[in-house]
């Protein structure tokens, strides 16, 4: 019995410890601007309509970005949760970051893809997926999972070794319907042109 206050002052620091170094970061702004940021891309550049946030679809990905930020680091594996659409990203940084910053480059990382992407040829590739799927005409609606924590990231480079303490953040976006499947003939309708120059565009984000 004496022991029980003790213990739980371990625990409740245990607790706040990662909370407090990322205390400032919203989930729920950076759900909202990610949403906003696909729907720029979509309406803005492509002529298709806006996705709508699905809380449903937001609680499965955020189960798995939970998921997939609960691995051990040794190396960045990333899985696909066998989910029908889905894109992820991951960020790890040794400052925080913002919402509108990490929602924008999220979504830059999905959207530069487009360069890789042959209209003339149009068609499932790994290289152009993340792009394929955000801007599929028939996909309707959409969900995201944030996840983040401190992370101790070893850094040997120049003869020297460092350890940082890092923030870690993982990104899932789940889409509906599924778009962009292999072998399936829909592309040329499916991932419409750009209506503007793409570079002009992404210039835009990269200040
Ligand atoms: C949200 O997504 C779930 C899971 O696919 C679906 O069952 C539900 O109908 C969707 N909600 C709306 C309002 O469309
Ligand atoms: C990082 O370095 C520390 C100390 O040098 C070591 O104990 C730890 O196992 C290393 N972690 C990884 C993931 O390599
Ligand atoms: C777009 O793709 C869906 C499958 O995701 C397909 O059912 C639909 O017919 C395609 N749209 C057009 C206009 O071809």
């Amino acid at each position: 019995m004496s022991s029980s206050p003790h213990f739980l002052a371990i625990a409740v620091l245990l607790l706040l410890t990662p909370a407090c170094s990322l205390s400032d970061f919203s989930d729920e702004l950076f759900i909202q601007l990610l949403t906003r940021q696909h729907n720029i891309v979509r309406s803005g550049m492509h002529n298709v309509a806006p996705l709508t946030l699905n809380s449903t679809i937001s609680t499965r990905a955020q189960r798995w970005s939970d998921e997939l930020n609960r691995l051990p680091r040794s190396g960045m594996c990333i899985f696909h949760s066998g989910q029908g659409g889905e894109n992820i990203y991951y960020h790890w940084s040794t400052q925080t970051v913002s919402e509108q910053w990490l929602a924008e480059k999220a979504v830059v990382a999905f959207y530069e893809e487009i360069k890789q992407y042959n209209y003339n040829l149009p068609g499932f590739k790994i290289s152009t997926a993340h792009f394929t799927q955000m801007v599929w005409m028939a996909t309707t609606q959409m969900g995201v999972g944030i996840s983040r924590r401190r992370v101790k990231i070893n850094h040997s480079g120049c003869g020297l070794k460092q350890r940082y303490d890092a923030n870690l953040y993982f990104v899932v976006v789940q889409y509906e319907p599924h778009g962009n499947i292999i072998f399936q003939d829909n592309f040329k309708k499916n991932v419409t042109k750009p209506l503007r120059s793409v570079d002009e565009f992404l210039k835009k984000f990269t200040s």
